[in-house]
């Protein structure tokens, strides 16, 4: 082969390289742009599944990303039973320190600005599992600001926005919904202002 011949090809091989190259990152850049654009995440812990039904409801409603924090040990039946003050969860609502473990991160919370928090009210409060999710996701929630939603019994949701606020203070916490019975405009009313 000649040698004119050969470095041609070899233009070509670094032409067709650095296309494909450029390619990648224009595309990457659209997926971080689409990141950085979502205005803000749903994120949500529940037991029962009431508050997994409210926050699909708001995802759908809100167009947004609905993220679930699991529990590392799913809560049984016996866990939740509040009447027995050494189930899981009476032992964990008279420990406010204990953490019980997620069984994974929640992804996407960089770009976002707002972060929708969701959880059953459990003796007023919200679970401690809440305090792991804030703690594990210090780093990506510094500065943000969370806005509660919650389902109960028949508890208010103040309490819990209350303590939120001051065991969390490196984030800024919004007005709560308790979604017992909400209707659509309420929905769209108190979300309005966090989009
Ligand atoms: C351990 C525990 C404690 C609870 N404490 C309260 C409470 O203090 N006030 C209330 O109104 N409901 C209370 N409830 C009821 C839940 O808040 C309610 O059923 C909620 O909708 C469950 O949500 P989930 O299905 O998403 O887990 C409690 C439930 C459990 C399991």
């Amino acid at each position: 082969m000649k040698l004119t011949k050969i470095l041609t090809l070899a233009l070509l091989a670094l032409a067709f390289t650095a296309a494909c190259a450029g390619k990648k990152d224009s595309k990457s850049e659209a997926v971080e742009a689409q990141a950085a654009d979502t205005p803000a995440a749903i994120v949500y812990f529940s037991a029962t599944g009431n508050t997994r039904a409210q926050a699909q409801r708001l995802g759908k409603r809100l167009g947004l990303p609905v993220h679930e924090i699991v529990p590392a040990e799913v809560y049984t039946e016996a866990d939740l039973d509040w009447r027995d003050e050494n189930s899981r969860s009476s032992r964990e609502s008279a420990d406010s320190t204990l953490r019980p473990p997620m069984a994974d991160t929640i992804p996407g919370l960089d770009g976002v600005k707002t972060v929708f928090l969701g959880y059953p009210v459990w003796w007023n409060r919200y679970p401690n599992i809440i305090a792991t999710f804030m703690e594990r996701h210090k780093k990506q929630l510094e500065g943000k600001r969370i806005v509660p939603f919650a389902t109960s019994g028949s508890s208010t949701i103040n309490n819990s926005v209350k303590t939120m606020g001051l065991h969390f203070p490196f984030v800024t916490v919004g007005n709560g919904l308790l979604m017992n019975d909400v209707s659509d405009a309420q929905i769209d009313e108190w979300a309005q202002p966090y989009l």
